[in-house]
């Protein structure tokens, strides 16, 4: 996913989360947007054109009469080249200038004025009660109908003091969200199921055994799917991970647990990623106690196996498209075509472990029954990406 060359407006209006819309001028000129901004006189109250212009790298507008534009039609012109608008924060009183088509402004002019193709997406940010009046619930419907996009707002704790929806959704979140709405929808309509991260198998209330995963290529999955507009659904083992945006996280502990969870939801899946590192075996006499240390005596643990998630799911009677990751020490291409077979699936993912476990890239080899295919060490983001449209190819 990427914003590398897009030409985004970025306008803001009045509210106190302006503050991160200065961030989020940083992230977009970081990920490699150009980033146009524009000030209404009321963002102005709350954050300065001088913040914004040294972030964005350009100079801010904010008067409909400004004439550094040779023609002197800034309300037109600077929205001609643009990929889209984003206004963020997105105040009550501006939804409703856009509802009602306003132009007495150079936001709201700007935004009238853009031609038909330039996409214009708003992010909510406002007090609670604000966000709640059926006023701005009118609005935040019509904008809807009117092929705007809203991110957010989201709920939680406000600068006021109150608690609940209308927060602005957080930059990282926004520059996601607009990285996403980019994507060519592959997987709009289909549902997805993964599993990410370790399982965790408890020997006593202080003692486990687990496998090193970070969860970072299945969360990046989930994310890539969620961007190729899929409805997904992520079941995670226990992991330091952000649940990403949009997604339903379910989270686990054991290998139990993910598989109850699996099964609970696979149903009406059309497709299933199984990317957790899955513990093989658990302690079957889990102690309820913590085991103490005693000089010369060595504890001994019996074990029992875990249910294969992915071979039960691929043998149901009209399983959903499933796919198996396998990270091998060794032999990767004998292994992984074998190990494509044993489980009966269409699609296996292999990787080396020592070269992915808790890093930010990898690379991916693709087995399926034509053959194998590489996938060159890139980001994981990168790579869930290409391993989204591989898939999306399949279906
Ligand atoms: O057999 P192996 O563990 O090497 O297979 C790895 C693949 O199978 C991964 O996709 C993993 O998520 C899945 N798996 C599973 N349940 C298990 C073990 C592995 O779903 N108990």
């Amino acid at each position: 996913m990427s914003l590398a060359g897009k030409n985004i407006v970025l306008g803001l209006t009045g509210g106190i989360a302006c503050y991160k819309a200065a961030e989020l001028a940083r992230g977009l000129v970081k990920a490699g947007a150009s980033c146009q901004v524009v000030m209404t006189e009321a963002a102005r109250h709350f954050i300065t054109p001088v913040t914004l212009q040294a972030l964005s790298g350009k100079p801010v507008f904010t008067d409909q009469w400004d004439s550094r534009i040779s023609n002197n039609m800034a309300h037109i012109d600077l929205s001609r080249h643009a990929d889209a608008l984003l206004i963020a924060p997105c105040s009550a009183d501006f939804m409703r200038k856009l509802v009602h088509g306003a132009a007495d402004d150079l936001l709201s002019t700007l935004c009238l004025a853009r031609p038909a193709n330039v996409p214009l997406l708003v992010a909510p940010a406002m007090n609670v009660e604000m966000w709640d009046n059926p006023a701005t619930q009118r609005n935040a419907v019509q904008l809807k109908k009117d092929g705007i996009t809203l991110l957010g707002p989201a709920a939680g704790d406000q600068a006021c003091g109150e608690t609940g929806l209308g927060r602005m959704l957080e930059p990282e979140q926004l520059l996601e969200s607009l990285s996403a709405f980019f994507q060519p929808k592959l997987l709009a309509g289909k549902k997805v199921l993964i599993t990410a991260g370790p399982t965790f198998e408890p020997i006593d209330p202080v003692r486990g055994i687990t496998n090193l995963s970070s969860g970072k290529m299945g969360y990046a999955i989930a994310r890539a799917a969620w961007a190729a507009g899929a409805e997904v659904t992520l079941v995670s083992g226990p992991t330091s991970l952000q649940a990403p945006l949009g997604v339903k996280v379910l989270p686990v502990t054991t290998a139990l647990e993910m598989h109850d969870a699996v099964m609970t939801n696979v149903a009406g899946q059309q497709v299933f990623i199984a990317v957790a590192a899955v513990a093989d075996w658990r302690v079957s006499d889990v102690s309820t106690q913590k085991i103490k240390k005693q000089d010369g005596q060595l504890p001994s643990l019996t074990f029992e196996q875990n249910p294969d998630i992915l071979a039960e799911v691929a043998a149901m009677a009209s399983p959903p498209y499933c796919v198996g990751f396998a990270a091998e020490s060794e032999n990767l291409l004998e292994h992984g075509a074998a190990k494509r077979e044993k489980k009966r699936i269409p699609l296996l993912v292999g990787n080396i472990g020592h070269q992915t476990f808790g890093k930010d890239d990898n690379e991916l080899v693709l087995f399926d029954a034509k053959g194998h295919k590489n996938l060159p060490r890139a980001s994981k983001e990168i790579l869930a990406g290409k391993l989204i449209e591989e898939i999306a190819r399949r279906l």
